[in-house]
């Protein structure tokens, strides 16, 4: 039995699923700690655009590699908020890398192996305690693939683009459905088919399909699944 009854949580799908939310609520509800791996990668690409290391979808991957320790990625609680900023060497971005700008160069970016191999580790260390809940695209199949609990979320690509223009227009940031939708569809294409680590469903890992249920009803799903994990650990 595991003597502190705390388990590792995997949550990893296609994006804009609403795995954050869904990551964040259970976290808060069972005092665990909260993880966004994509804000780690999405921090890296800011990085990259504010080095000019980026031409197209062309990433200028020796430099990034020599200058992969000069990248401090951590996360800090907002105590305005109650939840946890992301920040690049010391400098809160979390709204900067939400940004379509970023959006648009983050799977290139992520598709790159020492930049995984960086992220993962760090994932691990911050891991380690368990008691976390994380989300992102390996997080069941590579980062932890003994978590005590998995999940893999999925919903249409329209349901997705529309939850991601409402979540944006809510921040006033005003952006265009097709834009969304393209650049959704091609994420799911580049993170499916990336060598390195590509998006796919762990064995082990339970599916869930948000399309048409509630948040209400995906939080209860998730709390009853934490349930017989611990209940499993316990026996
Ligand atoms: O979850 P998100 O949309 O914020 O993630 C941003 C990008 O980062 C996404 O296009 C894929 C990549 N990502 C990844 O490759 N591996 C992860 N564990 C998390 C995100």
């Amino acid at each position: 039995m595991n003597e502190n009854s705390k388990i590792t949580i995997a949550i990893d799908g296609f994006s804009s699923c609403g795995k954050s939310t869904m990551a964040k609520d259970l976290a808060r509800q069972i005092g665990y700690i909260y993880i966004d791996s994509g804000a780690m990668y999405r921090a890296v690409t800011l990085y990259c655009l504010e080095h000019n290391l980026i031409s197209g979808d062309i990433v200028d991957t020796e430099t990034l590699r020599s200058l992969m320790n000069d990248i401090h990625i951590s996360f800090r609680l907002n105590s305005q908020t109650g939840k946890a900023d992301t920040y690049l060497n010391g400098k809160n971005v979390e709204d900067e890398i939400r940004s379509m700008k970023v959006s648009s160069k983050v799977s290139p970016v992520s598709a790159i192996p020492f930049v995984r191999t960086a992220m993962v580790k760090l994932q691990q260390e911050m891991g380690k305690s368990k008691g976390i809940v994380m989300d992102g695209r390996d997080i069941g199949t590579t980062v932890f693939p003994d978590a005590e609990l998995k999940i893999f979320v999925t919903a249409s690509a329209e349901t997705r683009a529309q939850r991601r223009v409402d979540e944006l227009k809510a921040k006033g940031i005003p952006v265009a459905y097709d834009e969304v939708l393209d650049n959704i569809k091609s994420r799911d294409h580049i993170d499916q088919n990336r060598a390195e680590s590509p998006l796919r469903k762990a064995d082990d890992a339970l599916l869930l399909d948000n399309s048409d249920i509630t948040i209400e009803q995906q939080n209860k799903w998730l709390l009853e699944r934490y349930t017989e994990a611990i209940q499993k650990i316990k026996t």
